[in-house]
């Protein structure tokens, strides 16, 4: 049998990089057809909110060590979109509009997520 324990002996996260930021936000920009119920973020311009957002990341300097933006597929939250899931906190921002983006990223620099934003299960 093969010996696992260098592997199995690590620490869950011994695998990371030195470019890993502290939070990942990720952009739904999917898209649907326009007559699909669903409906979808790419239709609510999430992709001017992606750029807006790897935009200011970028420009208050924090796009090398404290955030990342990155698109995404669907995140199942469309009645909700454009819909950015922020990890590793864990939670989706919905309803984003490119005005939100300095407020979002105030956040980051914070550590005070924006709470009108925010998606709740309820
Ligand atoms: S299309 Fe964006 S969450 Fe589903």
């Amino acid at each position: 049998m093969a010996d696992l324990s260098p592997l199995t002996s690590r620490p869950a996260y011994s695998t990371l990089t030195s470019l890993q930021r502290k939070r990942y936000l990720f952009v739904c920009i999917n898209r649907r057809a326009d007559d699909n119920p669903k409906g979808c973020c790419a239709a609510k311009d999430s992709e001017d909110v992606y750029r807006a957002l790897k935009g200011e990341v970028a420009a208050r300097g924090l796009a090398k060590l404290e955030a990342r933006v990155c698109t995404s597929s669907c995140l199942d939250q469309c009645d909700t979109g454009v819909t950015v899931l922020v990890e590793p906190d864990h939670f989706f921002y919905g309803r984003v509009t490119v005005a939100d983006v300095p407020e979002i990223v105030d956040g980051l620099i914070t550590g005070q997520p924006v709470k009108r934003l925010m998606l709740t299960a309820d």
